[in-house]
């Protein structure tokens, strides 16, 4: 018996639908961080302030995602995205505070994970779900 089911009740199925705007609204606010970085880079100093207002919502967005995957889990669905949510958030509360640093070393490559982890978890909600069956 593999103990999971592919039917599930409305609430469930909105709760997928609320994690997968969330999921999606996060991948686009994260993509915009090295976009606003480069042209700081490139000496457009206002950039800063808009990549650091998007950290902001990169930010408010991983927390509200770890709450959304909790009650998708409590509605019996896929428990993974929890668990990466959890990851994604930590790795940006790090970005967060590297990047307040100026710690580049460390910003740099650990904001390419963060944006590949996004797009792949953003990828990976919107495929077919497994749901867990009632005991
Ligand atoms: C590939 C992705 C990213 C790149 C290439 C990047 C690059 C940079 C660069 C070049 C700076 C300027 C540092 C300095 O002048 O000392 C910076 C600052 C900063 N970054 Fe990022 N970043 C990325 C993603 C992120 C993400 C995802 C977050 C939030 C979770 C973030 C949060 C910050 C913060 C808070 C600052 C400080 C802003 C300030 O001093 O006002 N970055 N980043």
């Amino acid at each position: 018996m593999s103990g999971t089911v592919t039917t599930r009740s409305r609430k469930a199925s909105g709760t997928l639908v609320v994690n997968r705007v969330l999921v999606s609204a996060h991948a686009v606010a994260i993509i915009g961080q090295p976009v606003f970085a480069g042209g700081y880079l490139g000496g457009d100093y206002d950039m800063l302030w808009l990549h650091r207002w998007g950290a902001d919502a990169v930010s408010y967005l991983a927390y509200a995602q770890i709450l959304a995957a909790l009650v998708l889990w409590l509605v019996r669905g896929p428990r993974w995205l929890f668990w990466i949510s959890l990851l994604l958030a930590a790795g940006e509360t790090a970005q967060y505070l590297a990047g307040m640093a100026g710690a580049l070393d460390l910003h740099v490559p650990l904001g390419v994970a963060l944006v590949t982890g996004v797009v792949l978890t953003t990828i990976a909600v919107w495929r077919p779900q497994n749901w867990r069956a009632a005991r």
